[in-house]
């Protein structure tokens, strides 16, 4: 199994205690910061634009994990300044030459990402899967935060981690986004994943932050 890492989504965080969220996430090894994009086109909503991105990025030293839920991300991805050790997910079902996008997202010296909605087959990625560092698997429909489970992308997980492993890319990461509390992240992990996007479910909740990273780190390891 994939070393588990936590991932939280910006999206979720109080914007008006962000300097102590972050610090807290610097001061707890939090490997990546999880930055839903979102163009109230592919996804009913708009979320974190690319002065978000700069602004975080001369904040703190956390890689980004940006997650493109954009159009036609291709011609966009210049706009976010992705740089290595960032991870970069577009979604499968917003450009009709994935290849390409997911080569341009590795010459720009990030890690290609692709993402998947709920009711997206695996097979609109298994020619692209030798492309990627990693595939999002949307346990929610992308756009809010706030949403329930949907169910059946737990199975989802399992085929896609044993798709990979079969396939000699045992090193290609899951990552997994919505919805995930203590107990749903125990069932994507043992389902395979190891990318955990933690929103309101997880760590933006009552309680002390220190409290929440500590009770992912002790359900995972
Ligand atoms: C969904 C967002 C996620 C996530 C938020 O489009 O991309 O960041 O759902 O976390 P939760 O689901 O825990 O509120
Ligand atoms: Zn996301």
């Amino acid at each position: 199994m994939l070393p588990p890492k936590l991932s939280p989504s910006m999206m979720c965080a109080d914007l008006f205690r962000l300097e102590e969220t972050i610090r807290c996430f610097e001061r707890n090894g939090v490997p990546y910061l999880h930055i839903d994009v979102m163009d109230g086109s592919f996804v009913p909503n708009l979320m974190l634009g690319t002065e978000t991105v700069r602004q975080f990025r001369q904040f703190t030293a956390i890689p980004m994990d940006l997650h493109l839920m954009i159009e036609d991300p291709g011609d966009k991805l210049e706009w976010f300044g992705v740089k290595s050790g960032d991870y970069v997910s577009v979604h499968a079902e917003t450009t009709r030459h994935l290849q390409r996008v997911l080569a341009k997202i590795r010459s720009l010296g990030a890690r290609p990402m692709v993402a998947l909605n709920p009711a997206t087959p695996l097979g609109a990625v298994e020619e692209a899967l030798a492309d990627v560092d990693a595939v999002l698997v949307m346990t929610v429909n992308p756009g809010y935060a706030g949403q329930k489970l949907v169910p059946q992308t737990l199975d989802k997980i399992s085929r896609l981690r044993k798709l990979l492993d079969d396939t000699g890319l045992d090193q290609v990461e899951i990552e997994v986004d919505g919805n995930v509390t203590l107990e749903n992240a125990a069932k994507m992990r043992l389902a395979g994943a190891n990318i955990f996007v933690a929103g309101t479910s997880l760590l933006f909740r009552p309680g002390g932050m220190e409290d929440h990273i500590r009770a992912f780190n002790d359900l995972v390891k």
